[in-house]
């Protein structure tokens, strides 16, 4: 049987936290569905072509990796995916707490899918999307946190707003 994830977030924008997290799921599943949330209340930075796009360059040297985009409840859409699981990445103690109620939620409303977390690499115990989008809007430096692609995108948008 093969064994499915789908790796969901909002992907605003991919970050070398998520590839490392990818990476390794891929050891532990032969095909990862990425998830890109597309709920139009959520204000995004990216829109979603862009955030496709982004993950489209990023992902070029992964075999077994397909992106896709979902709304609604992430359980449903991992029924849909036929997938046994969902990966999701965990950083500090402060991811844990909405995690841990995510994750039983999840396995209230579909009991046949796991939540499956792996530590983040301790290169990227402080990556996040947000912080990296605060840090570029004041000019700061993101090299080596995002992949290329990212960072160009990022520069162009704060440069146009600054
Ligand atoms: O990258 P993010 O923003 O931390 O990802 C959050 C995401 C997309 C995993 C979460 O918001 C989500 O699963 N949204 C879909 C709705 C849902 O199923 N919520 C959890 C159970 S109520």
């Amino acid at each position: 049987m093969e064994r499915i994830a789908i790796y969901p977030g909002s992907f605003d924008p991919v970050t070398n936290g998520h590839l490392d997290i990818l990476e390794r799921g891929l050891k532990l599943f032969d095909k990862i569905i990425i998830a890109i949330l597309t709920n139009p209340k959520k204000k995004f930075l990216f829109t979603l072509d862009e955030r496709i796009e982004m993950l489209e360059e990023s992902l070029k040297e992964f075999s077994n990796v397909e992106i896709d985009t979902f709304d609604g409840l992430t359980v449903d859409f991992a029924a849909e995916c036929n997938a046994q699981g969902i990966l999701r990445g965990l950083r500090a103690m402060s991811d844990f707490e909405y995690e841990f109620q995510m994750a039983l939620m999840n396995r209230r409303l579909n009991r046949e899918v796991q939540t499956v977390y792996l530590m983040t690499g301790l290169r990227w115990i402080y990556t996040s999307s947000s912080i990296i989008k605060e840090a570029a809007q004041f000019g700061g430096d993101i090299h080596g946190m995002v992949p290329p692609i990212v960072e160009q995108k990022i520069k162009k948008i704060f440069a146009v707003k600054r």
